[in-house]
């Protein structure tokens, strides 16, 4: 069942691990993204609020496919006990990130590793109390993969953890395709909360 899904209009050829290398093509994302965060906003801010955690916990949060670090930026500035690893495979968005959240450097790590490479979660550390991830996973295009980083995400995650995922599953396998790879991970109360017609919270507990 490999590869059945093609991409749409929002996942464009760009969408590729190639271009999230070239500078250039991720600071004009990076900037498109900024005009629109009176959508992603509240998605963002949904995702981590489905997770469940008060704000003055102490918690340990990875951001799987990071980017620029929107939703570490939230979680930093909303939980100020946690610690949080970015992973993504772009050095351009990570230039970005560390910017953007060069206040919060005590509290943040970077890991650069490929989520379509079967070791992409061995230097990443753990347990993760909270696992979040925004509009990455889908990239991969690829029913076996997906379902893989589920497994991997699901053993990063340390007793009554929680993994949100921000993403198009819709036109990536379908809502209740994620469902079922998130329950045949092992998560439990797996929940999608849609956003949109097109953006849903993919939910599960450990
Ligand atoms: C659409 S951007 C989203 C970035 C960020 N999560 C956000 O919500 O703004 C997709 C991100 O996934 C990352 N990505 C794509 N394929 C990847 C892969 N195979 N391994 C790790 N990161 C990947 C890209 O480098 C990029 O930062």
């Amino acid at each position: 069942m490999t590869n059945r899904h093609q991409p749409s209009e929002h996942a464009t050829n760009h969408e590729i691990p190639e271009q999230w290398q070239e500078q250039e093509f991720v600071n004009q994302w990076v900037t498109r993204d900024d005009g629109r965060q009176d959508q992603r906003g509240p998605m963002i801010q949904a995702t981590v609020e489905s997770c469940g955690f008060s704000n003055e916990q102490q918690i340990n949060v990875l951001d799987v496919g990071s980017g620029y670090g929107l939703l570490a930026k939230y979680v930093l500035d909303n939980y100020p006990n946690a610690n949080v690893t970015l992973q993504d495979v772009s050095e351009p968005m990570f230039e970005h990130a560390k910017q953007r959240l060069a206040e919060y450097e005590n509290r943040t790590t970077y890991i650069n590793s490929d989520f379509s490479k079967r070791d992409w979660s061995k230097t990443l550390g753990g347990p993760f109390d909270m696992v979040v991830s925004a509009i990455a996973i889908h990239n991969m295009y690829d029913d076996n993969l997906i379902a893989s980083i589920y497994k991997d995400i699901f053993d990063l995650i340390g007793p009554n953890g929680v993994f949100a995922n921000l993403d198009y599953a819709a036109q990536a396998g379908g809502v209740e395709t994620h469902v079922q790879w998130l329950r045949e991970a092992g998560f439990k109360s797996v929940d999608a909360i849609e956003q949109n017609e097109r953006i849903v919270i993919l939910r599960g507990a450990k």
